[in-house]
This record gives structure tokens, sequence and C-alpha cells, in this order.
């Protein structure tokens, strides 16, 4: 690790399957709209599309496949000896299917952020493209994605932010999707900026923005 890289905030990027949200994490990097580095992309799949983006921006990538390990403790054991190795900051779960084990939660307290394809607390816990279907079949008019911290309560961690998009009379799962898409890929890395620069106060379970002192001198 050089100088410049020791300075820059490490984050972890956990993922299972296509890694869209990851690349837009990398290019809000490039932008310089996101002050981190990737230090690891930790994939459920070996056969995840999103260890490909992860490869091609030269992040380092580690494998822990749930069913290669006893319990969910003993994954979550994994997955925190390779985030202490990697001595990461901060962590995103970025379309990361395993329920993450406690021990994890309890190794980075407010430091994980969890994006989600639907307005939460509406249409929690499963994982896409089942919230997306949900609000397709609930009627709901407006649909969207919230970011949140990890609690041990599944997408039920404090709100960080949220997007709405409408819902249209002749979506699909996939026309709802790619429209949440484009808002999640806007949110995730601004609260990992908001929560790498230290704006992010989480008090009584909640989640509060304290002012932008730095872009507003
Ligand atoms: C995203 O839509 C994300 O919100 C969702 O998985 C997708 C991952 O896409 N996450 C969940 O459903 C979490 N419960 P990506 O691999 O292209 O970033």
């Amino acid at each position: 690790m050089n100088e410049e890289q020791s300075d820059t905030p490490a984050i972890a990027v956990l993922v299972s399957g296509r890694g869209s949200n990851l690349d837009a994490i990398f290019r809000a990097i490039e932008q310089g709209d996101l002050h981190a580095r990737v230090a690891l992309v930790i994939s459920s799949r070996a056969d995840a599309p999103a260890l490909d983006i992860a490869r091609q921006h030269g992040a380092d990538t580690v494998v822990v496949a749930p069913k290669s390990y006893g319990s969910r403790a003993e994954a979550g054991a994994a997955i925190i000896a390779a985030l202490t190795a990697a001595q990461v900051d901060a962590i995103a779960l970025a379309g990361f299917k395993p329920i993450l084990d406690a021990s994890v939660i309890e190794a980075y307290p407010d430091r994980i952020l969890n994006v989600h394809p639907s307005l939460l607390p509406a249409f929690a816990g499963g994982m896409a493209p089942r919230p997306q279907a949900d609000a397709l079949a609930a009627g709901v008019k407006l649909s969207g994605c919230t970011v949140h911290i990890v609690t041990a309560d599944v997408d039920a961690g404090p709100i960080v932010a949220q997007a709405a998009v409408p819902v249209l009379e002749d979506d699909t799962v996939e026309t709802l999707s790619a429209r949440i898409l484009v808002e999640e890929h806007r949110l995730l890395p601004l609260t990992l900026e908001w929560l790498l620069s230290g704006r992010l106060q989480i008090e009584d379970g909640r989640a509060r923005l304290a002012p932008d002192t730095v872009s507003a001198h």
C-alpha cells in the first residue's frame, strides 16, 4: 500500500450477482464523487459476474460461499478475517444474498450499508427481483430504493436515504427494476461518501446527516 492509498478510506463491497452497484461505486470513485478505494470485494458465489467487474478494476477478491462453511457463524468468521486483513473502514452490501452473521455486524457497528430495491419498510426481506415483483403485485404507484445501516434486524436498520420512482401502468418487473436501479447507482456511492466523511450520525436508531462543512467553503 502506498502513502496515498493509506490516506484514502478503504471499503469492502459484498456481492452475489451482476455487480452493477459495484460498478457504480467504481465509477463514483473514478469521477471523484466518492473518496474511497475498494480494498476488497467479497462474493458469496464464485461465478458472480460482479467478480469480473472487481478484477477489471484491480480490486482484491475473496469468495465466501455459504455452502463451503458449516454454519453462518463460520462463514461470518471468514468474512471478518478478510475484512480485517484488508483494513476496511466501511462495507457496502450491493446485492449480497446471504444473511450476514451477527458477528460481522457487531464488528462494524454503523459501518455497513445495504441497498434494497423498495421503499422500506415496504417490501422488506426478499432479494431482487422479489421486492419489485411484490410492489407491482400490490399495485403501489410509487416504489424506489433504500440505503440503510445494516443491523441484526434484516432490512430494518436506520434509513440513510431513499429515492422514489413512479410505477407505470405497463411496467414489468424488468422495467420497474431498471428504473429503480438508476437511483440505486446514485444513492449507494453518495451514502458511502456521507458515511466515510463522518457526516452520517446514528442516534436513537435514526440516521441524521450533518451539514457538509467541506463543500460549503
Ligand atoms: C440490486 O437491485 C439491489 O438493490 C438488490 O440486488 C440487486 C443487485 O444488483 N438487493 C437486494 O435485493 C437486497 N435485499 P447488482 O448486483 O447489479 O448490484
